[in-house]
C-alpha cells in the first residue's frame, strides 16, 4: 500500500482497506487496553485513545459486514492478569458509549423518545452526574455483608480484590438499615483525590520510587496491590452508581436507587440531577465542567442515565454499551483551573522563571499542577492576577502552558503578582538588561548571584573547570555534578582545597564509585596544576555574563593583575568614576557589558567567591606583555581629537599591541596623551597634570610606521 490506510478518512477507504484498518485498530486498541487495565502505564493520551475507538466504530458503521470477533466493540479492558483469583461477572460490566458535543446530547435525547416511542405530552427524566475518572469496582454483598469484589477486567470476569476493597473506608463492611436484599452487586467507582494523589507522590519520591502520572493510575495501581497493607496505605475512595447482580431492585428509577445506596451507607456523587429536555443536560455539563478543577477529584466527562428503570429495560444494549446511557466527554487537553500562586524557579544561566502553581487538575490524561508563565511579560500579557480562573492546556509532551484567563471568574481578591527584583535562590539582585544588538530591554529577569548562586552553581562550575577556563583535566561534567550532589565541590574554592578535605575524611575519594587510587591521585595533580593560571583564562571562568575569552582578554591586559582588576570593578560602580569612564573606555567593552560587570562584582557573593579561591592560594597571572621593547610597553595611553592617518580604534589596537594600556579620561595615572585635530579638555587637563602630550605623527613614529 503507497498511502497507509491509517490516515485515510473512513469514507474514503476502499472495502480492502476498511478491513485493514479494523485489523490494525483492534490490535491496537487491545495493546493500549493491556497497557491501561494491567499494567496502569497508558501510553496515549485519553482523547487519542478516543479517536481509536471512534474511528474503529466509524469504520464499522460504513461496512457492518467487516465487525471482526476480536472487534473493540465488542469488549471493554483486558483480561485479568493471573495474580489475582478471577470472578466472573453475573451481569457484564459494560462500557458508555461517548459524546463529545452537544450535538451529541441532542442526538441521545431524540433518539431515546424516537426508540421508545414517546408522545409529546410524555415527560423523559434523564439524570446527570459526573463521570469519575478511577476504575471501576465491583461489590458483593449478601443479605447485606461485602462477600467478594472485583475490578471490571475485560467485563465478564475480573479480578478478586476483596480484601484490598476492604481497606477502603468509603467500601462498608455491612448496610446500614435494617431491610437488605439477599444479593446486591454495588458498582462504581475506585478513585484517588488530588490531594492524597500529590501525598501518594511525594512520599513515592522520598522513597526513591517512581510517581504516578495521574490519579487514576494510582489509584488502579493501589488497588492492585499484592499485599493489602499496602493498598490499605494508600486512600483510595468509592462512589457508588451502578448495580450488577441482584435478588430484587428497591426502586423503579436510577435517582431512587442512588437514594437507596447513600441510605446503606455508601458515597454518591453530591452533583446528581434529574433533567427533563436536552437543554438541562447540558447546562449541567457546563456547570460541571466550569467546576471541575475545585472538586478535589478528576472526572472526565457527565453521565447521562435515563431515569425510569423499565425504560432502560426496554432501551437495552448495543454491543458493548447500553442504549439508555451516554458519557459526555470534556474536550481533552485544556482545562479550567484556579491559579494559586507563581513561584520563581532559576536556571541555571541564572534566568527567572515565573512559574504558575495550579489547583491541581487533569489535562490530557496527566494532573497538572503548574505550568509555564515564561517571564513577566507573558504575566503582562495574560493580565492573570492571583486566584485568577484560568484555561491551562498541554500540548504534546510539552511543559503545561497557560491560555487565557477567564475574567469572568476573577473572584473580588484576585491580587496582582509583583515580580521580585532578587533572586529567589540566593538573595542576589536580580536585573532585566537592555539586549546589546536591539537596544530592547530583555524579557528575561536574572539572578546576579553567579557563582554562590546554588541553582546556577553546578553550571557555573562546569564553566569554570572547562576547557578554556581552568581546564581541569579529570573534572569533566559527571564529577562535577556527582561532587556538586554529595556537597564536596559546591563553589569554586572547593576544588583547591578537595586534596587536603579528603586527607582528613574518612570516605576517601579513592574509594568512591568510579574512583581508584591512581585516578584520585591524578586528579589532585591536575588541580595542583592550575592554582596559578593566566588572568584572562581566569576572568573567563568567573562566568560573568557577556564576558566571553575575548573580553577576558581585554580585560586582563587593561588592568594587568586580579586584585586590580577586582578593585576597578568594585570603585566602577559608581558612574561617575574614573573606574567607570575607564572601563567604558576599553576597546570592545560597551554599556552592557560594563553593568554586567559591574552588578558582578557589587554582589558581596561574588566577593567572597573570589577571596575564597584567593584564599585556597589560587594565583591569576598577568599576561606577558607582549612587547616588552616598546617605548609605551605598560604605561597607560589616551586617545583624543580627530585622528587623520588611522581610525581611533586601528591607534587603540596597536597601542595595546605594543603593551601600552588605554584609557578613555585623562588622569593623573596617565603617562602619554595622543591629541588629534581640535583635543578639547582632555588636552587640558593633560597640560595641568603634567602629562606627556604627544601629536599623531609622532605617535605613529613611536608605534613604529
Ligand atoms: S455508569 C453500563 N456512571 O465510566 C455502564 N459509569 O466508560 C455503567 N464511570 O466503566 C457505568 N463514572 O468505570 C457510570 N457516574 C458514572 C461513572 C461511570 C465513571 C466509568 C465506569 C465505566 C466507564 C464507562
Amino acid at each position: 500500500m503507497s498511502e497507509s490506510a491509517n490516515d485515510k478518512p473512513v469514507e474514503e477507504l476502499t472495502f480492502e482497506e476498511a478491513a485493514a484498518e479494523l485489523e490494525r485498530l483492534a490490535k491496537e486498541i487491545a495493546r493500549h487496553d493491556r497497557l491501561y487495565y494491567q499494567k496502569d502505564a497508558p501510553e496515549i493520551s485519553d482523547a487519542a485513545y478516543d479517536a481509536l475507538r471512534k474511528r474503529n466504530d466509524a469504520i464499522e458503521k460504513r461496512y457492518p459486514e467487516l465487525v471482526r470477533d476480536d472487534s473493540p466493540s465488542k469488549s471493554v479492558g483486558a483480561a485479568p492478569t493471573e495474580a489475582f483469583g478471577k470472578v466472573e461477572h453475573k451481569v457484564p460490566m459494560l462500557s458508555l458509549s461517548n459524546g463529545f458535543e452537544d450535538a451529541d446530547v441532542t442526538e441521545f435525547w431524540n433518539r431515546i423518545r424516537r426508540f421508545l416511542n414517546l408522545k409529546d405530552d410524555i415527560v423523559l427524566e434523564v439524570t446527570a452526574e459526573p463521570k469519575i475518572d478511577g476504575l471501576s469496582a465491583s461489590l458483593r454483598y449478601e443479605k447485606g455483608h461485602f462477600i467478594v469484589g472485583a475490578t471490571r477486567g475485560d467485563g465478564r470476569e475480573g479480578e478478586n480484590v476483596t480484601e484490598n476493597l476492604k481497606t477502603i473506608d468509603d467500601v462498608p463492611e455491612k448496610f446500614k438499615g435494617r431491610s437488605a436484599p439477599d444479593v446486591f452487586e454495588v458498582r462504581g467507582e475506585v478513585y484517588m483525590s488530588h490531594k492524597d494523589f500529590e501525598a501518594l507522590n511525594e512520599r513515592q519520591e522520598k522513597a526513591g520510587k517512581p510517581r504516578f502520572a495521574n490519579p487514576r493510575n494510582a489509584a488502579a495501581g493501589s488497588l492492585r496491590q499484592l499485599d493489602p497493607k499496602i493498598t490499605a496505605s494508600r486512600p483510595l475512595r468509592f462512589f457508588a452508581y451502578a448495580w450488577g447482580d441482584v435478588s430484587e431492585l428497591p426502586a423503579d428509577t436510577h435517582s431512587g436507587m442512588i437514594e437507596k445506596f447513600r441510605h446503606w451507607g455508601f458515597e454518591v456523587n453530591p452533583f446528581f440531577r434529574v433533567c427533563t429536555s436536552a437543554e438541562e443536560l447540558l447546562a449541567f455539563y457546563h456547570e460541571i465542567e466550569e467546576n471541575r478543577a475545585s472538586l478535589g477529584y478528576d472526572i472526565d466527562g457527565v453521565v447521562y442515565k435515563v431515569n425510569r428503570l423499565d425504560w432502560q429495560q426496554r432501551l437495552g444494549f448495543v454491543s458493548r454499551s447500553p442504549r439508555w446511557a451516554l458519557a459526555h466527554k470534556f474536550p481533552a487537553e485544556q482545562a479550567m483551573t484556579v491559579l494559586e500562586g507563581i513561584d520563581i524557579q532559576v536556571g541555571r544561566t541564572g534566568a527567572l522563571t515565573p512559574v504558575a502553581r495550579l489547583m491541581p487538575v487533569t489535562v490530557g490524561g496527566v494532573v497538572v499542577s503548574n505550568a509555564t508563565l515564561h517571564n513577566e511579560d507573558e504575566i503582562e500579557r495574560l493580565g492573570v492576577r492571583l486566584g485568577d480562573t484560568v484555561v491551562v492546556q498541554r500540548a504534546g509532551d510539552v511543559i503545561p502552558q497557560i491560555v487565557r484567563v477567564v475574567e469572568e471568574k476573577r473572584p473580588r481578591n484576585a491580587r496582582h503578582f509583583k515580580f521580585p527584583d532578587r533572586c529567589p535562590a540566593c538573595g542576589s539582585h536580580a536585573v532585566r538588561e537592555t539586549n546589546e544588538k536591539t537596544g530592547k530591554v530583555d524579557a528575561v529577569r536574572r539572578c546576579t548571584g553567579g557563582l554562590i548562586c546554588p541553582a546556577q552553581a553546578m553550571e557555573r562550575l562546569r564553566h569554570f573547570v572547562s576547557r578554556n577556563a581552568f581546564d581541569i583535566e579529570g573534572l569533566g561534567e559527571k564529577q562535577i555534578a556527582a561532587f556538586y550532589e554529595d556537597g564536596l565541590i559546591t563553589r569554586p574554592a572547593d576544588i583547591f582545597t578537595l586534596e587536603e578535605r579528603d586527607r582528613k575524611s574518612l570516605k576517601k575519594l579513592k574509594d568512591r564509585e568510579g574512583w581508584g587510587p591512581t585516578s584520585a591521585a591524578n586528579l589532585f595533580k591536575a588541580i595542583d596544576g592550575r592554582r596559578e593560571i593566566d588572568l584572562d583564562r581566569f576572568i573567563f571562568a568567573l562566568g560573568i555574563r557577556h564576558v566571553g575569552e575575548t573580553n577576558a582578554r581585554l580585560l586582563a591586559r587593561r588592568y594587568d593583575t586580579l586584585d586590580h582588576f577586582i578593585a576597578e570593578m568594585e570603585k566602577a560602580a559608581d558612574r561617575e568614576s574614573d573606574a567607570w569612564r575607564d572601563l567604558l573606555s576599553i576597546d570592545g567593552v560597551g554599556d552592557v557589558l560594563a553593568e554586567a560587570l559591574v552588578d558582578f562584582f557589587a554582589e558581596e557573593h561574588n566577593r567572597e567567591a573570589l577571596a575564597a579561591l584567593q584564599k585556597a592560594g589560587v594565583k591569576a597571572l598577568p599576561l606577558p606583555a607582549q612587547e616588552t621593547s616598546s617605548p609605551v610597553a605598560g604605561k597607560t595611553v589616551v586617545f583624543t581629537g580627530s585622528l587623520e592617518r588611522m581610525t581611533r580604534s586601528e591607534a587603540k589596537a596597536r597601542a595595546e599591541q605594543l603593551g601600552a594600556k588605554v584609557a578613555g579620561s585623562v588622569s593623573a595615572k596617565t603617562d602619554l596623551l595622543v591629541a588629534g585635530a581640535d583635543a578639547g579638555s582632555k588636552l587640558a587637563k593633560a597640560a595641568a597634570l603634567g602629562v606627556k602630550v604627544i601629536s599623531e605623527d609622532e605617535w605613529i613614529e613611536m608605534a613604529g610606521g
